[in-house]
Protein backbone atom coordinates (compact mmCIF):
# COMPACT_ATOMS: atom_id res chain seq x y z
CA UNK A 1 0.00 0.00 0.00
CA UNK A 2 1.03 3.62 -0.86
CA UNK A 3 1.27 6.30 1.58
CA UNK A 4 -0.40 9.48 0.15
CA UNK A 5 0.80 12.45 1.05
CA UNK A 6 -2.42 14.73 1.62
CA UNK A 7 -1.80 18.52 1.26
CA UNK A 8 -4.22 20.94 2.21
CA UNK A 9 -3.62 24.22 1.13
CA UNK A 10 -5.97 27.21 2.57
CA UNK A 11 -6.24 30.68 0.19
CA UNK A 12 -4.77 28.31 -2.70
CA UNK A 13 -6.34 29.64 -5.62
CA UNK A 14 -3.89 32.41 -6.60
CA UNK A 15 -0.50 34.36 -6.19
CA UNK A 16 1.69 32.44 -4.23
CA UNK A 17 -0.95 29.60 -2.77
CA UNK A 18 -1.49 28.40 -6.46
CA UNK A 19 2.19 28.35 -7.02
CA UNK A 20 2.45 26.41 -3.78
CA UNK A 21 -0.71 24.06 -4.72
CA UNK A 22 0.92 23.03 -8.75
CA UNK A 23 4.36 22.74 -7.13
CA UNK A 24 3.56 20.41 -4.08
CA UNK A 25 1.30 18.46 -6.50
CA UNK A 26 3.89 18.05 -9.27
CA UNK A 27 6.25 16.61 -6.18
CA UNK A 28 3.91 13.87 -5.53
CA UNK A 29 1.50 15.23 -3.03
CA UNK A 30 -2.03 14.54 -3.70
CA UNK A 31 -2.92 18.16 -3.12
CA UNK A 32 -6.59 20.14 -2.27
CA UNK A 33 -6.57 24.15 -2.70
CA UNK A 34 -9.48 26.36 -1.14
CA UNK A 35 -10.53 29.63 -2.33
CA UNK A 36 -13.62 31.57 -2.70
CA UNK A 37 -13.55 32.35 -6.38
CA UNK A 38 -14.68 29.62 -8.67
CA UNK A 39 -12.32 27.50 -10.06
CA UNK A 40 -12.34 27.89 -13.82
CA UNK A 41 -10.87 31.16 -12.05
CA UNK A 42 -7.75 29.46 -11.13
CA UNK A 43 -4.83 28.27 -12.55
CA UNK A 44 -4.96 24.91 -10.63
CA UNK A 45 -3.72 22.02 -12.40
CA UNK A 46 -6.69 19.27 -13.11
CA UNK A 47 -5.17 16.54 -10.66
CA UNK A 48 -5.69 19.04 -7.57
CA UNK A 49 -9.26 19.18 -5.59
CA UNK A 50 -10.20 22.26 -5.18
CA UNK A 51 -13.06 23.52 -2.36
CA UNK A 52 -14.72 26.99 -1.79
CA UNK A 53 -14.74 28.23 1.82
CA UNK A 54 -15.09 31.91 2.52
CA UNK A 55 -13.09 32.28 5.82
CA UNK A 56 -15.03 35.75 6.35
CA UNK A 57 -18.71 33.61 6.56
CA UNK A 58 -20.41 32.84 9.82
CA UNK A 59 -19.81 29.24 9.43
CA UNK A 60 -15.86 29.52 8.22
CA UNK A 61 -15.02 27.57 11.53
CA UNK A 62 -17.08 25.03 10.96
CA UNK A 63 -16.59 24.48 7.60
CA UNK A 64 -12.91 24.39 7.62
CA UNK A 65 -13.25 21.96 10.38
CA UNK A 66 -15.29 19.67 8.92
CA UNK A 67 -13.49 19.45 5.51
CA UNK A 68 -10.02 18.94 7.30
CA UNK A 69 -11.25 15.68 9.24
CA UNK A 70 -13.04 14.35 5.90
CA UNK A 71 -9.42 15.03 4.11
CA UNK A 72 -6.44 14.34 7.15
CA UNK A 73 -3.84 16.24 5.53
CA UNK A 74 -0.55 15.55 6.44
CA UNK A 75 0.53 19.09 5.80
CA UNK A 76 -1.46 21.87 6.16
CA UNK A 77 -0.32 25.51 4.62
CA UNK A 78 -2.67 28.38 5.79
CA UNK A 79 -1.52 30.97 2.86
CA UNK A 80 -5.48 32.85 2.83
CA UNK A 81 -4.88 36.74 3.29
CA UNK A 82 -7.83 39.35 3.38
CA UNK A 83 -6.00 42.70 2.51
CA UNK A 84 -7.63 45.68 3.80
CA UNK A 85 -8.57 48.75 1.76
CA UNK A 86 -6.77 51.82 2.08
CA UNK A 87 -9.16 53.64 5.00
CA UNK A 88 -10.93 50.44 6.47
CA UNK A 89 -13.80 50.77 8.71
CA UNK A 90 -14.32 49.01 11.91
CA UNK A 91 -16.26 46.34 9.90
CA UNK A 92 -13.52 45.60 7.55
CA UNK A 93 -11.10 45.85 10.47
CA UNK A 94 -12.79 42.08 12.06
CA UNK A 95 -13.12 40.63 8.53
CA UNK A 96 -9.35 41.23 7.73
CA UNK A 97 -8.48 39.84 11.98
CA UNK A 98 -11.09 37.03 11.48
CA UNK A 99 -9.78 36.18 7.91
CA UNK A 100 -6.15 36.40 8.62
CA UNK A 101 -5.81 35.25 12.45
CA UNK A 102 -9.32 34.29 14.55
CA UNK A 103 -10.39 31.80 12.03
CA UNK A 104 -6.64 29.90 11.46
CA UNK A 105 -6.41 30.22 15.48
CA UNK A 106 -9.94 28.62 16.20
CA UNK A 107 -9.85 25.97 13.44
CA UNK A 108 -6.03 24.86 14.28
CA UNK A 109 -6.62 24.81 18.00
CA UNK A 110 -9.67 22.28 17.86
CA UNK A 111 -8.29 19.78 14.58
CA UNK A 112 -3.97 19.77 15.08
CA UNK A 113 -3.59 17.96 18.70
CA UNK A 114 -5.36 14.91 17.64
CA UNK A 115 -4.12 14.98 14.24
CA UNK A 116 -0.82 13.69 12.63
CA UNK A 117 0.13 17.09 11.30
CA UNK A 118 2.54 20.07 9.96
CA UNK A 119 0.68 22.99 9.76
CA UNK A 120 2.59 26.18 8.04
CA UNK A 121 1.26 29.37 8.52
CA UNK A 122 2.54 32.14 6.58
CA UNK A 123 3.35 35.36 7.78
CA UNK A 124 4.85 38.88 6.26
CA UNK A 125 7.27 40.93 7.06
CA UNK A 126 4.61 43.65 7.52
CA UNK A 127 4.40 43.25 11.25
CA UNK A 128 8.03 44.87 11.49
CA UNK A 129 7.39 48.07 9.74
CA UNK A 130 4.17 48.85 10.43
CA UNK A 131 2.65 52.28 8.42
CA UNK A 132 -0.92 54.32 8.26
CA UNK A 133 -2.06 52.24 5.21
CA UNK A 134 0.06 48.59 6.29
CA UNK A 135 -1.22 49.44 10.06
CA UNK A 136 -4.83 46.84 10.13
CA UNK A 137 -3.14 43.90 7.96
CA UNK A 138 0.35 44.38 9.71
CA UNK A 139 -1.52 44.31 13.05
CA UNK A 140 -3.48 41.01 12.10
CA UNK A 141 -0.52 39.03 10.83
CA UNK A 142 1.18 39.91 13.99
CA UNK A 143 -1.82 38.58 15.63
CA UNK A 144 -1.46 35.64 13.89
CA UNK A 145 2.24 34.98 14.59
CA UNK A 146 1.26 35.13 18.18
CA UNK A 147 -1.19 32.96 18.03
CA UNK A 148 0.90 30.34 16.04
CA UNK A 149 2.97 30.39 19.36
CA UNK A 150 -0.65 29.40 21.16
CA UNK A 151 -1.08 26.49 18.56
CA UNK A 152 2.65 25.44 18.52
CA UNK A 153 2.00 24.97 22.98
CA UNK A 154 -1.45 22.74 22.25
CA UNK A 155 0.23 20.63 19.85
CA UNK A 156 3.24 19.81 22.57
CA UNK A 157 3.27 16.19 23.10
CA UNK A 158 1.26 15.06 20.33
CA UNK A 159 1.95 14.29 16.25
CA UNK A 160 1.25 17.69 15.22
CA UNK A 161 3.11 20.73 14.75
CA UNK A 162 2.39 24.23 13.93
CA UNK A 163 5.01 26.83 12.80
CA UNK A 164 5.49 29.89 10.91
CA UNK A 165 7.00 30.83 7.46
CA UNK A 166 7.28 34.78 7.75
CA UNK A 167 7.87 36.33 3.82
CA UNK A 168 8.92 39.12 2.67
CA UNK A 169 7.85 41.07 -0.66
CA UNK A 170 6.90 38.02 -3.40
CA UNK A 171 7.69 37.58 -6.65
CA UNK A 172 4.16 37.64 -7.98
CA UNK A 173 2.99 38.40 -11.60
CA UNK A 174 1.16 41.25 -9.97
CA UNK A 175 4.67 43.51 -8.83
CA UNK A 176 6.23 41.73 -12.10
CA UNK A 177 3.28 44.05 -14.16
CA UNK A 178 3.34 46.94 -12.28
CA UNK A 179 7.44 47.18 -12.46
CA UNK A 180 7.04 46.59 -16.05
CA UNK A 181 4.59 49.75 -16.18
CA UNK A 182 6.92 51.72 -14.14
CA UNK A 183 9.72 50.96 -15.87
CA UNK A 184 8.27 51.69 -19.36
CA UNK A 185 7.04 55.06 -17.95
CA UNK A 186 10.68 56.46 -16.47
CA UNK A 187 12.75 54.59 -19.23
CA UNK A 188 14.56 52.46 -16.56
CA UNK A 189 14.66 48.16 -16.88
CA UNK A 190 12.48 46.50 -14.82
CA UNK A 191 15.41 45.09 -12.57
CA UNK A 192 16.33 48.86 -11.46
CA UNK A 193 12.80 49.62 -10.68
CA UNK A 194 12.45 46.61 -8.37
CA UNK A 195 15.75 47.47 -6.75
CA UNK A 196 14.68 50.59 -5.78
CA UNK A 197 11.53 49.40 -4.61
CA UNK A 198 13.46 46.69 -2.53
CA UNK A 199 15.45 49.97 -0.94
CA UNK A 200 12.46 52.26 -0.36
CA UNK A 201 10.34 49.61 1.34
CA UNK A 202 12.67 48.67 3.78
CA UNK A 203 16.07 49.90 4.64
CA UNK A 204 16.55 46.86 6.59
CA UNK A 205 16.36 44.60 3.03
CA UNK A 206 19.81 42.65 2.22
CA UNK A 207 18.61 41.71 -0.76
CA UNK A 208 18.32 43.13 -4.44
CA UNK A 209 15.36 41.08 -5.89
CA UNK A 210 11.98 40.18 -4.82
CA UNK A 211 11.46 36.58 -3.27
CA UNK A 212 11.27 33.80 -5.52
CA UNK A 213 8.31 31.53 -5.01
CA UNK A 214 10.60 28.66 -5.74
CA UNK A 215 12.49 29.49 -2.67
CA UNK A 216 8.99 29.70 -0.72
CA UNK A 217 7.92 26.31 -1.92
CA UNK A 218 11.52 24.46 -1.28
CA UNK A 219 11.14 26.35 2.44
CA UNK A 220 6.99 24.33 2.85
CA UNK A 221 8.58 21.39 2.03
CA UNK A 222 11.52 22.14 4.27
CA UNK A 223 9.39 22.51 7.25
CA UNK A 224 7.34 19.49 6.54
CA UNK A 225 11.04 17.41 6.10
CA UNK A 226 11.64 18.30 10.05
CA UNK A 227 8.68 16.37 11.53
CA UNK A 228 7.58 17.72 14.80
CA UNK A 229 10.69 19.48 15.11
CA UNK A 230 9.56 22.55 13.82
CA UNK A 231 6.86 22.87 16.33
CA UNK A 232 7.01 26.71 17.02
CA UNK A 233 9.59 27.39 14.81
CA UNK A 234 9.70 30.84 13.06
CA UNK A 235 10.91 30.49 9.47
CA UNK A 236 11.55 34.52 7.77
CA UNK A 237 12.65 33.94 4.03
CA UNK A 238 12.39 38.16 4.40
CA UNK A 239 15.11 39.58 2.80
CA UNK A 240 16.35 40.80 6.38
CA UNK A 241 13.38 43.16 6.66
CA UNK A 242 13.45 42.98 10.43
CA UNK A 243 16.97 44.28 10.41
CA UNK A 244 20.20 43.40 13.09
CA UNK A 245 18.23 42.89 16.14
CA UNK A 246 15.32 40.53 16.05
N1 LIG B 1 2.44 39.12 -1.79
C1 LIG B 1 3.47 39.45 -1.02
O1 LIG B 1 4.37 40.18 -1.44
C2 LIG B 1 3.55 38.93 0.40
C3 LIG B 1 4.59 39.39 1.24
C4 LIG B 1 4.70 38.86 2.53
C5 LIG B 1 3.81 37.89 2.96
N2 LIG B 1 2.79 37.49 2.11
C6 LIG B 1 1.85 36.47 2.60
O2 LIG B 1 1.85 35.41 1.67
C7 LIG B 1 0.54 34.87 1.57
C8 LIG B 1 0.11 34.89 0.11
O3 LIG B 1 0.11 36.22 -0.35
P1 LIG B 1 -0.40 36.54 -1.81
O4 LIG B 1 -0.06 37.96 -2.06
O5 LIG B 1 0.07 35.49 -2.75
O6 LIG B 1 -1.96 36.46 -1.60
P2 LIG B 1 -3.13 36.62 -2.65
O7 LIG B 1 -2.61 36.53 -4.04
O8 LIG B 1 -3.93 37.85 -2.30
O9 LIG B 1 -4.01 35.31 -2.35
C9 LIG B 1 -4.65 35.20 -1.14
C10 LIG B 1 -5.42 33.90 -1.07
O10 LIG B 1 -6.28 34.00 0.06
C11 LIG B 1 -7.60 33.72 -0.36
N3 LIG B 1 -8.56 34.51 0.42
C12 LIG B 1 -8.56 35.83 0.64
N4 LIG B 1 -9.64 36.16 1.39
C13 LIG B 1 -10.30 35.01 1.63
C14 LIG B 1 -11.50 34.68 2.33
N5 LIG B 1 -12.26 35.61 2.93
N6 LIG B 1 -11.88 33.39 2.38
C15 LIG B 1 -11.16 32.44 1.77
N7 LIG B 1 -10.02 32.66 1.10
C16 LIG B 1 -9.61 33.95 1.02
C17 LIG B 1 -7.65 34.10 -1.82
O11 LIG B 1 -8.72 33.42 -2.45
P3 LIG B 1 -9.68 34.15 -3.53
O12 LIG B 1 -8.81 35.08 -4.31
O13 LIG B 1 -10.24 33.00 -4.30
O14 LIG B 1 -10.68 34.87 -2.69
C18 LIG B 1 -6.28 33.63 -2.29
O15 LIG B 1 -6.29 32.26 -2.57
C19 LIG B 1 -0.37 35.70 2.47
O16 LIG B 1 -0.54 35.03 3.70
C20 LIG B 1 0.42 36.98 2.68
O17 LIG B 1 0.13 37.57 3.93
C21 LIG B 1 2.65 37.98 0.85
Amino acid sequence: MTDVRRALVVGGSRGFGARLVNRLSENGWAVTATGRRPRSDTSLVDRVDYEQIDLAADTAVRDLLEFLRSLRPRLVVFNAAAYPTAEPDLAECEVVFRVNALVPHHVFADYLPGAECTCVLINSDSIYHANRTSGVYAASKAALRVLTSALADRCRGSRACAATLLLGPLADERKAKQFERIAQQRQMTPEEVEKAFLRRANPSYVVDSLIDLEACVRTVEYLVDLGTQANGMLCRLDGGSAGSLL
